[in-house]
């Protein structure tokens, strides 16, 4: 544990003060209400939506409707937007704050996919700076009272950084806080995450809060990010996967406690069956589609716990809740915390790549004016991953 100065307790995030300096990074396929609810029940923190395309939305897609869904004891809704195009930021920001659907607004500058930079937008987006900004602009304008915040990248690769330009266009937009993934999107989830960069864009950065995001498997490793960067808050994404009770640890640590949680298999087994049931419910009921969902979790949930080959291949095949609640029943509950092997990295890793990228992308920092005709051709129509 840190032994320098904690932060103050909480954070503040525009008009929102959120009672511990933790904020559940979006990540499409998993953050939906469901597994929301499921960390909120461990700590407090800011529990932000996978990404929901502007456009799909301002369509109204049937899955765009469904992913803003929250549930009525989610008291902070947040909700993170992905656009390349101005207006349809703007408009999906308006629709959102018009019909009260949102208490906070995140906006994605950090998806490293081909899908998305080749088509200008995530990571890709800020090396295009007058059109980040007017991104920012027209969101956190559209947005009135409602705070806006932006995710983003250390850049596209390390010959092209856009960190500290984007930070301080974000904060001249008025954004209320700015989040950084340590890594450039050329590194995807490789390696471990420069947490140095967060240091910079700490110094770089007066007037709002910056969180840092990038391999925190711990509250200890919390801790140890704001005590090395000076950061006034953590964002958590792989770490909390199979393990939401990681934000019962994180708001104690923040607290200045040191309580950890090292649940029993069974305690296990119990936090994974909530986690079903409550996809359920986030499916309107439709048992095959929540379990075809929790398959997915399986073996984050159970890593380092004693539970065989089979039954491991069984759960990750599970079609409904009895028969899920069939296979739970045959696990030894009273297996203890395993200790170090329930911990550590998990989710996407791999390798670094070159990132895909629209024609010509890099010879200039401005838009073409032929790619800006064709912005609003570059939204994507699907929300989620
Ligand atoms: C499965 C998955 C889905 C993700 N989806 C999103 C997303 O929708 N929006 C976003 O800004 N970042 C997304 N991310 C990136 C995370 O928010 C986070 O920045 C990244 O995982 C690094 O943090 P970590 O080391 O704590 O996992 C995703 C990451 C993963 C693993």
């Amino acid at each position: 544990m840190s032994t320098t100065t904690l932060p103050s307790p909480g954070l503040s995030i525009g008009p929102i003060d959120v009672a511990s300096p933790v904020v559940l990074a979006p990540m499409a396929g998993i953050t939906n209400t469901a597994y929301r609810r499921l960390c909120r029940e461990y700590g407090a923190g800011l529990y932000v939506s996978e990404m929901i395309t502007s456009r799909a939305l301002v369509e109204r897609t049937p899955e765009s409707m469904r992913l803003i869904q929250h549930h009525e004891s989610e008291t902070l809704r947040s909700i993170q937007l992905y656009g390349v195009e101005p207006n349809t930021v703007a408009e999906a920001v308006t629709m959102l704050v018009a019909e009260d659907r949102a208490d906070h607004i995140d906006l994605n500058f950090g998806c490293p996919v081909a899908k998305v930079t080749r088509r200008g937008g995530g990571a890709a987006l800020p090396w295009k700076l007058g059109l980040f900004r007017e991104i920012v602009e027209r969101a956190v304008r559209a947005a009135g009272d409602v705070p806006v915040t932006v995710k983003m990248r250390k850049g596209i690769d390390a010959d092209h950084l856009t960190y500290l330009e984007a930070g301080r266009a974000a904060e001249g937009a008025g954004v209320a806080s700015i989040a950084l993934h340590a890594r450039t999107a050329s590194e995807f989830y490789s390696g471990t995450a420069d947490w140095s960069a967060i240091a910079t864009l700490k110094e770089t950065i007066g007037s709002v809060p910056v969180l840092g995001n990038g391999d925190i498997w711990s509250a200890a490793d919390a801790l140890r990010m704001v005590d090395e960067t000076g950061c006034d808050g953590v964002v958590v994404g792989r770490g909390c996967l199979g393990r939401p009770w990681l934000f019962g640890d994180l708001a104690a640590a923040f607290r200045g406690e040191d309580a950890k949680a090292e649940p029993t298999l069974g305690e296990v087994a119990a936090a994974f069956r909530r986690h079903a049931e409550l996809l359920v419910e986030f499916y309107d009921g439709d048992e095959p589609h929540a379990c075809r969902d929790i398959r997915k979790h399986v073996a984050w949930y159970f890593k380092g716990y004693p539970v065989g080959g089979e039954t491991r291949a069984s759960l990750a095949a599970v079609e409904s809740l009895q028969q899920m609640d069939d296979l739970l029943s045959t696990l030894d509950g009273s297996q203890e915390y395993p200790g170090e092997a329930a911990e550590g990295p998990r989710g996407r890793a791999g390798s670094p790549k070159r990132p895909s990228l629209p024609d010509r992308w890099l010879e200039s920092r401005e838009l073409d004016v032929a790619f800006k005709a064709e912005l609003a051709a570059a939204e994507l129509h699907h929300s989620g991953g």
